[in-house]
């Protein structure tokens, strides 16, 4: 009988002869931990489970959509997108129609029918960091070259260094995350009109840049914070990305969208998968779509936590006493720091139950906000393990 030890060196070599890109050579695959501990704040999720109201719609029409599962699912997802189209008037008060609306599965699949369509081989995209990390993802896994510029020491963008770096590139596709993963960071509207603009004076094969701006924490903003949807009118090879794994407290639906002309559109149903989107992703999604006020009563609670946990972080002493470095954030995370070692501080809350993110430059740490119990099993950790430290 051959041992199961073998069975895997067995299995072990034959994947070493696998013929893998070679960029891929020992890559890993994406992902924060996903342990099992009592306070989960790392990767950002919406720490309010739907209500039994939202529960109950949401089987309704997923038992409805089961109903005709013997059949492939709309194609184009119409009705889900003019659900969001009406969804994002509401929360814009700019006038959207389905076909300027796109959907997939969560924004990451949206940003990379993106890259599909504008990018590939011969051609750059470009981002600010530190932000998203998984922006490179794309453009590794559709032959882009990547691109990164830098912000400022507060996490900004000089509009100014935006628009050189841009016309000095000359990248195909252009990422802006507002308010940006993981420093919190939304950008003013003139930042993001700087970065248009300079993308005009770009040439792609006769045509412009395209620059997508990921709203995917916008709902979180404050008060007087702009979203990119504003500026949609006026520059046509613009898009917004948004997302129902934030806000809407459904990242285990997988629902992403974006919002463009419908030409940007048009160009990314060119790429994506025949029926990509599942009846019953689209049929959760449209019910969750239904409940909004609900859920954005949640959202406004989440809010009110956030500052109160900047509040709170900036009275805070480092072991050697000085104040925290503390981001400004539109989101619903907060980054902290800077620690001498940020992965004792880690450690000491994991410890402690509560799981946080090590992300970010050097010395900082990531919060995502949970409920108010959440975030006193998260001050008195961070206490304990600071007075530890001192
Ligand atoms: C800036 C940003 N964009 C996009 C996403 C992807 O979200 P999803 O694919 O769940 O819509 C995330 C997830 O954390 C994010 O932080």
């Amino acid at each position: 009988m051959t041992h199961a030890v073998d069975q895997q060196s067995a299995k072990d070599s034959a994947s070493a002869r696998l013929p893998l890109r070679p960029e891929l050579a020992g890559e890993k695959p994406y992902g924060a931990p996903q342990l099992d501990v009592p306070v989960l704040l790392n990767v950002n999720e919406n720490p309010y489970p739907p209500s039994e109201d939202v529960v109950a719609t949401i089987a309704e029409e997923v038992a409805r959509a089961a109903r005709g599962m013997n059949r492939y699912p709309d194609r184009e997802a119409t009705a889900l997108r003019q659900d969001l189209a009406d969804y994002l008037e509401m929360e814009t008060g700019v006038h959207l129609e389905h076909l300027d609306v796109w959907a997939a599965n969560g924004s990451n699949e949206v940003m990379l029918h993106v890259l599909q369509a504008f990018g590939g081989p011969g051609r750059a995209a470009l981002s600010f960091a530190p932000t998203y990390s998984m922006y490179p993802e794309y453009a590794r896994d559709t032959h882009t070259s990547w691109v990164v510029g830098r912000r400022e020491d507060d996490f900004t963008l000089d509009p100014a260094y935006a628009a050189e770096t841009i016309r000095r590139v000359g990248p195909s596709v252009i990422l802006l995350a507002s308010p940006n993963n993981p420093t919190g960071t939304a950008l003013p509207t003139a930042t993001i009109e700087a970065v248009c603009e300079a993308a005009l004076a770009v040439d792609i094969d006769g045509a412009h840049p395209v620059v997508v701006v990921d709203e995917a924490y916008a709902e979180f903003r404050r008060p007087g914070t702009p979203s990119a949807v504003a500026l949609l009118a006026q520059y046509p090879n613009l898009a917004v990305t948004r997302t129902m794994s934030k806000a809407f407290a459904a990242a285990g639906a997988r629902l992403g969208y974006l919002v463009a002309s419908s030409a940007f559109v048009d160009a990314l149903r060119i790429v994506r998968l025949p029926y990509h989107l599942s009846a019953i992703t689209q049929a959760a999604a449209g019910a969750a779509l239904r409940h909004r006020e609900s859920l954005m009563a949640k959202v406004a609670t989440l809010r009110a936590e956030r500052d109160s946990t900047v509040a709170w972080l900036r009275e805070q002493r480092l072991p050697d006493g000085l104040p925290f470095d503390v981001a400004e954030t539109d989101a619903n995370f907060v980054l902290f720091g800077t620690f001498g070692d940020r992965h004792a501080v880690w450690q000491g809350l994991l410890d402690r139950g509560v799981l946080i993110r090590e992300t970010g430059p050097d010395g900082w740490l990531r919060v995502s906000i949970g409920t108010s119990a959440e975030m006193a099993a998260f001050r008195a950790a961070l206490t304990e393990v600071l007075e530890e430290q001192a």
